[in-house]
């Protein structure tokens, strides 16, 4: 078993490459924020406790989080991919004491930059389906479904996520400022660590991101 990480901020397209990297090597797909959603949407114990914390674009609390990620990792066989996941320096340190002690291996953690004036755009344009268990992603302008609202692999209709208002995107990113930086040190000094440009197309971000994986492989 191996463990992928995606870095990058809010908007950088950690979701919109993860879904097509799950299908072209095989991956599983761990989304903490997906994760999250999908307990406020069920009304759990932790959604009726992150709902607040997210819709404010601040980060729920570290060991809620990393007990999620555990917890799915029991379940796991394959090859995993994060998204959103770790995104404090608890969270790897917590997540690299785990996998050395379930003897998991540490596979590609992939970086993807994006300068902070295209990510509002992003974020608040975008649009993303309903069903959770499809989840597709869209953008009002640069990825707009075929019928409007409606989500072109299975019919559900889009939903504009609580956090992508302008206020909540400004909260996430100061959350992403002070978080970020120590984590990217600590991942910056592992051998499997390489940024990806992420400021062009998102097929043009995913050949570069297959690059990597096909030489990491
Ligand atoms: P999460 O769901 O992880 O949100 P995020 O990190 O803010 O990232 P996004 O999902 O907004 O962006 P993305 O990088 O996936 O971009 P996407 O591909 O969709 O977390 C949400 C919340 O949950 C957090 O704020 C926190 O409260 C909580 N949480 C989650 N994980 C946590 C953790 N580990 N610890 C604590 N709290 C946690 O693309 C965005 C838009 O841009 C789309 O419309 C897309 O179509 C478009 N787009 C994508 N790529 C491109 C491109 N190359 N060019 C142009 N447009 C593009
Ligand atoms: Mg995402």
């Amino acid at each position: 078993m191996k463990v992928h990480i995606l870095l990058g901020p809010p908007g950088s397209g950690k979701g919109t490459q993860a879904k097509q990297l799950v299908e072209k090597f095989a991956l599983s797909h761990l989304s903490t924020g997906d994760i999250l959603r999908d307990a406020v949407s069920k009304g759990t114990e932790i959604g009726l406790r992150a709902k607040a914390i997210m819709a404010a674009g601040k980060l729920v609390d570290d060991d809620t989080v990393n007990g999620l990620v555990f917890a799915r990792l029991q379940d796991e066989t394959g090859a995993v991919l994060f998204d959103g996941y770790p995104r404090t320096l608890q969270q790897a340190e917590a997540l690299a004491a785990f996998l050395s002690a379930q003897k998991i291996e540490m596979g590609l953690v992939a970086d993807i930059e994006v300068p902070e004036e295209f990510l509002e755009a992003r974020v608040v344009g975008r649009r993303s389906c309903s069903n959770n268990a499809c989840g597709a992603i869209y953008h009002l302008e640069n990825k707009p479904p075929r019928a409007e609202n409606v989500c072109d692999l299975c019919g559900s209709p889009l939903k504009h996520r609580a956090d992508d208002t302008s206020e909540a995107f400004r909260s996430r990113m100061e959350a992403f400022n002070a978080t970020f930086k120590p984590l990217q040190a600590y991942y910056r000094g592992m051998a499997n660590y390489r940024r990806v440009d992420g400021r062009s197309k998102p097929e043009e971000v995913f050949e570069a991101v297959v690059e990597l994986y096909q030489e990491n492989a």
